[in-house]
């Protein structure tokens, strides 16, 4: 088969690994069916001729990676940020959610927050809809159509909710994710759906081992909340009286990683001792999202210890316990939550550094799509060009100084192109 191939050319950064930041000024970054077949200096033998798209001075990084936001929280961003996480639900979160039984509202507010998705610098995105099926795949179809590459959650919860957003019990919470999941097959080729349990308060015994059953029948990822806030981690205690570690009370039901269950946990904030050791055993991704636990004063989650250990990490924004839908927001935003932790509770733990930050806002997260978030050969063709030309200094600055300033000024607008999986879908 004839293989299809062009290349950009501009100002090339991506990690190598959390400690290495790659530059190649005015490099050539080759695609091929889809993939990088690499950066170059200059167009290496075979590949003379192809197409290439010229970015001039422009900065092009990897496409960003959104591990944990809530599509349907988009539209009040940045309001009601007073309060800690369970009042929060209750108060803002929740009757919000339930207008999305209303096709027409959910239609106007899907749609916003997918054009804004699409603007800007994320590519991939792990995405919690609602408990309804219709506005979920609304939202799923939207999605599909930006070229965007996205898991999206049809939302699971059948106790401690409010009545006008329960599920009426665990068999019609089953059946309604079923048919879901029935009903998207075939469907979509850059959406796919995630296993959405809410958080452990929400989902009774019955409803987890209905849908450990399933992630087992189908083999679906998983995404849910874990160890975010003091009252929630007391109440999962109670509970759950049995299990050792908030962690388990995914595990005995088969929905916390191991073979066969990729899984994405938000937050970890108080996750230690036996539970950093069942996530790190289980290979479960942390969405870490400091600008929600600032905003809801839930804590600053160690980040350098799962680096250390080598846990799988990456950032999410976490909208709208995040104000921002920008990872070079949760960038800068985990850089600065993890100087304050070290300055004020822990001076073992150095603060993350901006490399590390890019790192985890890139590859970091990109593991959990595949090979996502490199330009190193065979990784998926995700890219995005930055022009900051409207960031006006009197100084020369490095390519690299630019990034930075990107980066910190959550710049979003200095999207120029965007690729994804190969597809130019901005610019
Ligand atoms: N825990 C359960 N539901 C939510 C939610 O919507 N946002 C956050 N931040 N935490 C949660
Ligand atoms: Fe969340």
């Amino acid at each position: 088969m004839q293989k299809t191939a062009f290349a950009i050319k501009g100002n090339l950064f991506y990690s190598a690994d959390k400690d290495h930041l790659v530059s190649l000024p005015s490099g050539y970054l080759i695609c091929e069916d889809g993939k990088s077949a690499g950066v170059f200096e200059r167009l290496p033998a075979g590949y003379e001729g192809i197409p290439v798209e010229d970015y001039g001075d422009s900065l092009v990084i990897p496409g960003l990676v959104d591990l944990h936001l809530h599509a349907p929280q988009y539209g009040y961003r940045a309001l009601g940020m007073d309060l800690e996480l369970l009042d929060w639900l209750n108060i803002n979160t929740f009757p919000q959610e339930a207008r999305y039984a209303d096709l027409s509202y959910a239609e106007k507010g899907y749609r916003i927050f997918t054009e804004d998705l699409a603007k800007g610098a994320t590519t991939r995105a792990c995405v919690f809809a609602t408990i309804h099926v219709p506005a979920t795949e609304l939202l799923m179809d939207l999605l599909e159509k930006t070229g965007l590459k996205t898991m999206v959650g049809k939302v699971n919860m059948d106790r401690n909710s409010p009545a006008y957003l329960c599920e009426t019990d665990a068999a019609q919470s089953l059946a309604d994710t079923e048919w879901w999941i029935a009903d998207c097959e075939g469907r979509y080729q850059n959406t796919v759906p995630i296993l959405t349990p809410r958080f452990t308060p929400s989902c009774s015994d019955t409803l987890m081992e209905g849908l450990g059953k399933l992630q087992k029948r189908t083999g679906l990822p998983v995404q849910s909340h874990l160890s975010e806030n003091r009252s929630e981690v007391a109440w999962v205690k109670e509970l759950c009286p049995e299990t050792g570690c908030y962690g388990e009370s995914y595990d005995r039901f088969g929905l916390f990683g191991g073979d066969g269950c990729p899984a994405v946990m938000a937050h970890c904030v108080y996750s230690a001792g036996e539970e950093l050791d069942l996530i790190e055993r289980r290979g479960v991704f942390i969405a870490h999202c400091p600008q929600s636990n600032t905003n809801l004063a839930s804590g600053v989650a160690p980040v350098r210890t799962f680096l250390d250990r080598g846990l799988r990490v990456g950032l999410g924004t976490d909208v709208a316990g995040g104000f921002s839908a920008s990872i070079f927001r949760a960038m800068c935003d985990a850089v600065q939550a993890s100087k304050l932790r070290w300055r004020l509770s822990d001076d073992s733990l150095k603060p993350l550094s901006m490399q590390e930050a890019f790192y985890l806002g890139t590859l970091g997260g990109g593991a959990f799509f595949g090979k996502v978030g490199s330009f190193e050969k065979d990784y998926e063709f995700d890219a995005v060009v930055l022009d900051d030309s409207g960031l006006r200094s009197p100084m020369e600055l490095t390519p690299e100084q630019r990034l930075e300033r990107v980066i910190y000024l959550s710049e979003e607008s200095a999207v120029a192109a965007k690729y994804v999986a190969g597809c130019k879908i901005k610019g």
